[in-house]
């Protein structure tokens, strides 16, 4: 982050009082920082209580073995029981949990708790009867319907983990999860309709299976477009046939709290995904309790509503677990968003909370606010923001327009790897700013380190930390211990590092300043700038890949990739870029398609041989290029501009 960009943020003196009535309501007041602070482990126990336990723990945090959490030691729980049946023996079972609304217009189904509890135990029964027990992974790949929710709940209710990959991925990046976790069974979909059409699903889901070897004994599909699919009588399986025949009784197991709930790939700095394991207890205490206290939700009135799709973490904590542990009423949609539909949608349900990310804002920003003004949306009362610095102009837009001024908003700043919300305001209590996640949550340590692991103190820049260790963290990464360890807790001892650059205001307030590793952050989602690399690399006509991101107005960056083509391919032919992208969509999905590729004769390194990717940060974002004493051939950047001005 440039200087200049530190110093605008410093300048933003607007502050935002929470609304009066909120305050005088709010699930959570100010009392909770000092007295988590005073007993760390009694408060996160406190928020435990929240939950239904099949055997009280008899240790809240053993830390004995660090970085190796354990929360809750000795408890036992069931995760679907907690989301659902709870619910329907409190009284609650004609009360919706889910909202549905499919992308074509008036495909919409609402979801009552005690529907959504036979439909978990139906799934339950017919994952059962394929085999699946407890300890297997099942991987799911669906497009965001109702039964992605059920099929999750089902995995959990049994103890499977699942690992859910979001259905933008490529055949590629489903078969190298599915063995990496090895898999047994696949829960998929015919296809899903994204922007008006119907897209298939199984074909991606044909091809990873097969690339697996033997490793998957059963795809389970569910018919929701209702379009062709190649069918493999031995392994395929309809969920229409197992899962609507199965009993709605299911006799739930309660688990150890420290049982895997689900494994989510993500990316990190080199080309191999990271599988983050989360488990029970702390997993489902800390979401639950986050989604309850950073949007206050009131579970009788509210009507709540996060747009992440559920392939990501997102989805998982505040659309799956999060919400339905706390028995919200939450509205789930299928499409991407589009002009006015989710303002019709926010109209027609009523919803109160809702939640999205910058990227998001920033489009609805570029259409005009004329879109939004067209509906009623006084249902509002708050508004959250996550996945990547929210720009206080976005943060203003989406105050006034989307929130009519009157409702706060929390910018949540969290990670796949923390799997609860850990640093942001509180609705009631905070006075937010603009651009800053404001402070970490009580229960949660967190500060701004110089190299050196120091404090740097108000008014400062530098890494941020973790210090303590918190319910929903990480466990480890699947099957790869030394890797946790290497990846985040080497580089200082003790503090967990999350990958980010951070400053502490003259308040003492934290502002996220983005990646300070190579990973990139396009539209919220995480890439890695080498997993693009090695993409373009395995191209029979590339030698060599650079890739940085390059800021972008919309999607926060964007990703720029630089090529040196192998001689035998000479200029690479005509549609050598066109040919490129349409690869990396292939290997990775079309969420890392460059948004541009420059092919040049040289990249920039160092003697020691690293790419500056600094240097072609600079050329993508079309500045002046930065120092160049360190290259070991100071005329390569040159050529590299010369090209650039050439380009197409
Ligand atoms: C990275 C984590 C958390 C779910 C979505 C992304 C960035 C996330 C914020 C925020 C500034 C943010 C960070 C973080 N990030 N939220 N409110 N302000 N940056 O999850 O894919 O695991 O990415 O997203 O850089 O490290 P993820």
């Amino acid at each position: 982050m440039s200087d200049q960009t530190l110093s605008n943020l410093s300048r933003e003196e607007r502050r935002f009082e929470p609304p009066a009535d909120l305050a005088a309501n709010a699930n959570v007041t100010e009392e909770a920082y000092a007295r988590a602070d005073s007993d760390r482990e009694g408060f996160w126990a406190e928020a435990a209580e929240r939950l239904d336990w099949g055997r009280k723990w008899d240790q809240v945090l053993d830390w004995s073995n660090p970085p190796f959490a354990k929360w809750f030691v000795g408890g036992t729980l069931n995760a679907s029981v907690n989301c659902v049946d709870r619910h329907v023996e409190a009284g609650n079972g004609d009360k919706v949990a889910i909202h549905w609304v499919g992308e074509p217009e008036d495909d919409t189904r609402d979801i009552t708790y005690a529907q959504l509890k036979d439909e978990v135990s139906r799934a339950a029964n017919a994952l059962t009867d394929l085999g699946v027990r407890k300890g297997d992974r099942v991987a799911i790949y669906m497009p965001m319907i109702p039964e992605v929710v059920v099929a999750m709940l089902a995995c959990a209710r049994l103890g499977a983990p699942h690992t859910v990959v979001f259905g933008g991925f490529s055949a590629d990046a489903l078969a190298s999860r599915l063995t990496d976790c090895e898999a047994k069974v696949v829960i998929t979909a015919d296809g899903g309709y994204r922007r008006g059409a119907a897209s298939a699903l199984k074909p991606a889901v044909d091809e990873a299976v097969e690339k697996t070897g033997d490793l998957v004994r059963n795809v389970l599909v569910v018919r929701r477009t209702g379009q062709d699919v190649a069918w493999d009588e031995g392994r395929d399986v309809w969920w229409h046939d197992v899962v609507d025949s199965a009993s709605s009784e299911h006799e739930p197991e309660m688990h150890e709290a420290e049982h895997p709930l689900y494994v989510m790939y993500t990316s990190g700095t080199t080309g191999k995904p990271k599988g983050i394991l989360h488990t029970t207890g702390g997993y489902l205490t800390g979401t639950s309790y986050t989604h309850w206290s950073v949007f206050d939700l009131k579970p009788e009135t509210d009507v709540y509503w996060c747009t992440a799709d559920v392939g990501w973490v997102t989805g998982h904590s505040y659309m799956v677990y999060g919400p339905l542990a706390n028995g919200a009423t939450q509205v789930m949609y299928e499409g991407t968003p589009e002009k006015g539909r989710w303002w019709q949608i926010v109209q027609d349900y009523k919803v109160t909370i809702f939640y999205t990310a910058p990227t998001a804002i920033r489009t609805f920003m570029k259409q005009g606010r004329e879109i939004p003004d067209g509906y009623d949306m006084s249902s509002l009362r708050l508004l959250g923001s996550v996945g990547e610095p929210i720009n206080p102009e976005a943060y203003i837009w989406y105050r006034e327009v989307i929130g009519g001024s009157r409702c706060p908003v929390v910018d949540t700043w969290w990670q796949t790897e923390t799997g609860q919300i850990m640093i942001s305001p509180l609705p009631g209590v905070t006075a937010g700013k603009p651009g800053s996640a404001m402070k970490a949550l009580p229960g949660i340590s967190a500060d701004v380190v110089d190299d050196e692991a120091h404090s740097v103190g108000n008014g400062n820049g530098g890494y941020l930390v973790l210090k303590e260790p918190w319910p929903a963290m990480l466990r480890t990464l699947w099957g790869d211990d030394q890797r946790f360890k290497d990846t985040y807790w080497s580089r200082w001892p003790g503090l967990y590092f999350a990958g980010d650059g951070a400053k502490l205001d003259e308040d003492g307030d934290i502002w996220l300043l983005g990646r300070v590793d190579d990973v990139m952050n396009v539209s919220g989602h995480r890439l890695s700038t080498t997993e693009i690399e090695s993409a373009l690399v395995s191209h029979p006509k590339v030698a060599e890949a650079a890739v940085v991101g390059a800021a972008d107005e919309t999607t926060g960056q964007a990703v720029c990739a630089f090529v040196i083509l192998r001689e035998a391919a000479g200029d690479g032919g005509p549609d050598i870029v066109e040919e490129l992208r349409k690869h990396v969509q292939k290997e990775i999905g079309a969420i890392a398609k460059p948004r541009q590729i420059m092919v040049v004769p040289e990249l920039p390194k160092t003697r020691s041989g690293k790419i500056m990717r600094r240097l072609l940060k600079d050329v993508a974002e079309h500045r002046e290029v930065g120092d160049v004493t360190t290259l070991a051939d100071s005329t390569v950047m040159d050529l590299i501009k010369t090209k650039e001005g050439s380009a197409p």
